[in-house]
């Protein structure tokens, strides 16, 4: 629900939560690279949108003028806890260098090619057993039924939590990340999450196994082990950054893929195509908005930013920009040349990028075998989530 006034004027006023932004917001980033590249508002604060390739990546490159102290995109307005729940935040994501360089390098060995390619049996059982539930019926809800259930199985094998509270930590992640402008649910969404991790923690000190958890109990940095607020901001931080973001993206090609027969016609017939695919549904429909807290003045393209504003990386936007992508606004499969910006840029980007890659080309791939041809059961009915991950919450697809 939105809690602000409807927009009027997107280049002095916009509002990300604005559901019509949220619904479509591809025609208001054209109409602002063509007439206010970088937009501004002053709800919630004083926070700039830029919308150009140029812009966003030099911004992703400067850290000095831009922190990541404050990722999130909706500034949290609630009553803050005497003791923050997490001190060291969400590392690697919500850090700055130094802490930023060794907390990442701790998270990197766990998404390399080959443990990616040791997820990749267990996603493919995952995905062909959720279509067994439901192939005979004709229909189904693909957000739900599909998408959502992938990316939280793949994550909790990593982390060695049960699967079976899958549906518990999707909440816990939507609390924090799409009902992110109802302050009371995401702290409560927040401190769920940590409290679980508490006792997860306890748990693996005294039976440690295999698990990203117990390797990170076992973690020394300069001869000392981590702080256990770190092994917790970082287990979060997984949950988090793994869940809706990859579920978007999957959730958002199966839409394009309902909505776009010849092309889900090509990918099933073709299925060379999907290395170029994927990074091109990757790209038109990017789900990730990061922030970044300004630390001092700075000009970027004639806007004057000063100390303490935020600016929105629309890494979205920033795909769709004319300027670097031929037919920018057009799903092209077969995009040879693709410098997406979907995992962002600099030193931030994506961690996990092959895992969410796998999990996507696999979900795409199982589903087209089964179920090659598929429409929207009803248009009206999708429902998208926006703000800071933007993807379908709703998706009813018929076939056979
Ligand atoms: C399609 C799915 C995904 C998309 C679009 C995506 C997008 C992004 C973006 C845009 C960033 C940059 C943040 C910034 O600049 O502030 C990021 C960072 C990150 N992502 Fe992903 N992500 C996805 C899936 C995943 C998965 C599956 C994981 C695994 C747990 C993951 C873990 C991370 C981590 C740890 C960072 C922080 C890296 C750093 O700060 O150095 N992401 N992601």
């Amino acid at each position: 629900m939105a809690r602000t006034a409807p927009v009027d004027d997107w280049a002095s006023d916009f509002d990300v939560m604005d559901p019509r932004y949220i619904a479509d917001p591809f025609g208001i980033w054209d109409d602002l690279r063509a007439t206010c590249p970088i937009a501004h508002t002053n709800r919630r604060g004083s926070n700039w949108l830029p919308t150009r390739y140029s812009d966003i990546t030099a911004i992703a490159h400067d850290v000095s003028h831009f922190s990541s102290l404050e990722v999130a995109v909706i500034p949290f307005e609630g009553e803050e806890p005497e003791e923050p729940v997490l001190p060291y935040g969400l590392p690697p994501i919500s850090s700055d260098p130094p802490l930023h360089t060794w907390s990442r390098r701790l998270l990197l060995p766990w998404f390399s090619h080959r443990r990616v390619a040791g997820y990749e049996e267990m996603t493919r059982d995952l995905c062909s057993g959720l279509i067994d539930g439901f192939i005979d019926e004709g229909k189904v809800d693909a957000a739900e039924g599909y998408a959502q259930q992938i990316p939280v199985r793949v994550i909790a094998h990593i982390l060695g939590v049960p699967a079976s509270l899958s549906d518990t930590f999707t909440g816990w992640v939507r609390d924090v990340l799409e009902f992110a402008d109802d302050p009371e649910r995401r702290m409560a969404g927040m401190e769920a999450l940590i409290t679980y991790f508490v006792e997860e923690v306890a748990r693996r000190r005294e039976q440690p196994g295999e698990d990203l958890l117990s390797e990170l109990l076992r973690t020394e940095v300069d001869g000392a082990p981590l702080e256990e607020g770190l092994v917790l901001g970082t287990a979060a931080l997984v949950l988090i950054a793994g869940v809706d973001t990859t579920w978007s993206a999957i959730g958002s090609s199966l839409w394009h893929l309902a909505t776009n027969p010849e092309d889900s016609k090509r990918l099933a017939t073709e299925p060379e195509l999907m290395p170029t695919a994927i990074e091109e549904l990757l790209r038109a429909y990017a789900p990730v908005t990061m922030a970044r807290l300004v630390t001092g003045d700075v000009e970027v393209a004639g806007c004057p930013m000063k100390g303490g504003d935020r600016v929105l990386m629309n890494f979205p936007s920033a795909n769709r920009d004319p300027e670097v992508f031929e037919d920018a606004d057009k799903v092209r499969l077969d995009r040879a040349i693709n410098r997406h910006v979907a995992f962002g840029s600099g030193i931030h980007r994506c961690a996990g990028s092959n895992l969410a890659r796998m999990e996507l080309r696999v979900a795409l791939e199982e589903w087209l075998r089964r179920i090659p041809e598929f429409r929207l059961a009803d248009a009206d009915s999708v429902t998208w989530a926006g703000g800071q991950v933007r993807g379908p919450r709703v998706l009813p697809v018929v076939f056979g």
